[in-house]
């Protein structure tokens, strides 16, 4: 299994530029004293924030992921912000497949999976995001449609492909619930054999984090699962002394 973990802060369509920018400079300055053993933090600001971001925290280990990508290149496609584009503004990840990029924007997993191709090409690490709706989950589909998805996202990728595959039950996005942590790391697990199956080589280095609700009061929960690579952290990820409180819960588990 991989060995260092990855705490991602997905910041969604919050925090002008300036308040970015602050947060960014705030957290490298807490982290002045912190030790290399941390998990891996990626932070995923607003398009806007991304570049000085970025250049806040050019001195230290975070790392910067966009929210979603389009895909190409470039070219004539009004609106649009490519993977190469988000990579030469300082990004290393990009989250694709989230479920209100799904929800909202009518994303499918055709899409998803040539998201996640592009993402690689434009070398980027895609967080591919997974997980069931509250009633596949009463329906008992959860396995099946997370199955599905991890299968048809990996579908277009080629070679050894770094990626990271968070398991979001959407029920769970938001809304201050959570699964059992024993249930999320069994899901954890099925998505490892299903990498397994699709793409072997990608095994030895796929982290699987759990996302939704994950707040200081129950990372540690999650951190004792042991399919469980690190979260992807919505509404927490927002207070820069609660992040840091979430890195420090699951490291504080895991060293
Ligand atoms: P949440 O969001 O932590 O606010 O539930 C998680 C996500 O949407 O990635």
């Amino acid at each position: 299994m991989p060995s260092r973990s990855l705490m991602a802060a997905n910041w969604k369509m919050f925090k002008t530029v300036g308040e970015s920018t602050a947060y960014a400079k705030e957290l490298c300055r807490r982290m002045e004293s912190w030790h290399e053993e941390a998990p891996e933090q990626v932070i995923c600001p607003t398009l806007p924030a991304l570049y000085t971001v970025s250049r806040a925290l050019s001195q230290s280990s975070v790392k910067i992921g966009a929210q979603s990508l389009d895909l190409g290149r470039e070219g004539a496609n009004t609106g649009a912000v490519s993977g190469y584009l988000i990579r030469e503004a300082g990004a290393a990840y990009v989250i694709v497949g989230h479920s209100e990029r799904r929800q909202l924007y009518g994303e499918d997993d055709e899409l998803v999976a040539e998201k996640a191709a592009s993402a690689l090409a434009s070398h980027l690490i895609p967080i591919i995001c997974v997980g069931e709706t509250e009633s596949q989950r009463n329906a008992g589909e959860t396995d099946p449609v997370v199955d599905r998805q991890v299968t048809r996202a990996l579908q277009r990728l080629t070679g050894a492909a770094t990626v990271v595959i968070a398991y979001e039950p959407l029920w769970a996005i938001g809304t201050g619930l959570v699964p059992d942590p024993s249930e999320a790391n069994r899901v954890a697990g099925r998505i490892r054999d299903a990498v397994q199956k699709i793409r072997p080589e990608t095994t030895t280095t796929v982290r699987i984090l759990y996302g939704g609700s994950v707040n200081r009061g129950n990372i540690r929960d999650f951190a004792c699962q042991p399919q469980l690579d690190g979260a992807l952290v919505g509404g927490a990820s927002l207070d820069v002394a609660h992040w840091l409180d979430l890195i420090k819960g699951w490291q504080e588990v895991r060293q």
